[in-house]
């Protein structure tokens, strides 16, 4: 995919305002006596779409759930343009997290989009013209009335790309967002990853498909027992990836 700078998000943001890079500066998450992330450096910036990749239980959803706030790291620091971000929840929330298995509320598909607008305190005709604009962008406008809960697995997920849409995040992260979708589910989640990412919002996405990662990555970061092993252009890491777990894992061998 061709890169794109970030752009202002928001009505009055500069380019000043961006949240981003993203530095992972010897991050640990301990959990259960383990050490699931293992001292990971890393950084993230503006523009290409970064792919997550890495056998089965290398640290990548793990990773995610790290710059989004959604745990915290037990060592190390992640830095924030480098500034240590406010605790989720709190304060003007300039990210958004896709889920493989969307979580919706038990409404309609525009009252959801409606409610998390409000949560980030946008109303009135400001949130009506985002609510319908992120419908249309996702191929939702028809289902706007339909229970959210009754759409089928990929209108699910798109209406859970629609909420961060709507809510034009600086920066979107997605763990494994086509894992139990079709191919037709999966190339239309693949189109908003693409219109979210040429409208300038950095992409941080995992994927154990390898085709998809080839058809969306910028750059690859290759994650290992809690370690980035590499960190480079997706075209060389698909051609000659430097390490042999990489290479191995490439070849569809299992890395230990
Ligand atoms: N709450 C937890 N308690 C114990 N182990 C965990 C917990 N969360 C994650 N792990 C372990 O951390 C490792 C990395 O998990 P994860 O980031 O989900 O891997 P993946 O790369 O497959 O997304 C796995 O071995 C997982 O079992
Ligand atoms: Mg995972």
């Amino acid at each position: 995919m061709r890169q794109v700078a970030s752009v202002p998000r928001t009505a009055g943001e500069t380019y000043r305002d961006s949240i981003l890079p993203c530095r992972f500066e010897g991050v640990v998450y301990e959990v259960g006596g383990k050490r699931p992330i293992d001292g990971l450096d890393l950084t993230l910036e503006a523009g290409p779409v970064t792919l997550l990749i890495g056998p089965n239980g290398a640290g990548k959803s793990l990773t995610l759930r790290l710059a989004h706030g959604l745990i915290a790291p037990t060592a190390g620091q992640i830095l924030w343009q480098n500034r240590k971000l406010e605790r989720a929840g709190r304060g003007p929330r300039r990210q958004s997290m896709v889920f493989q298995k969307p979580v919706l509320l038990r409404r309609s598909v525009a009252a959801n989009l409606d409610y998390a607008l409000s949560v980030h305190r946008v109303q009135g005709e400001e949130r009506r013209q985002r609510r319908e604009e992120a419908l249309a962008r996702t191929g939702l406008t028809a289902y706007a009335r339909q229970q959210a809960r009754t759409l089928s697995g990929g209108e699910q997920q798109r209406l859970a790309m629609a909420r961060a849409w709507a809510l034009k995040p600086q920066v979107l992260f997605l763990d494994e967002p086509t894992a139990s979708l079709d191919p037709a589910a999966t190339a239309a989640i693949e189109e908003i990853v693409r219109a979210m990412h040429a409208e300038g919002c950095k992409i941080v996405m995992t994927s154990h498909d390898l085709g998809q990662a080839r058809r969306l990555a910028d750059e690859v970061i290759f994650l290992n027992r809690g370690r980035v092993v590499e960190h480079t252009p997706a075209s060389d890491f698909f051609e000659q990836p430097n390490s042999r777990a990489a290479r191995d894992f490439l070849a569809g061998k299992l890395v230990w």
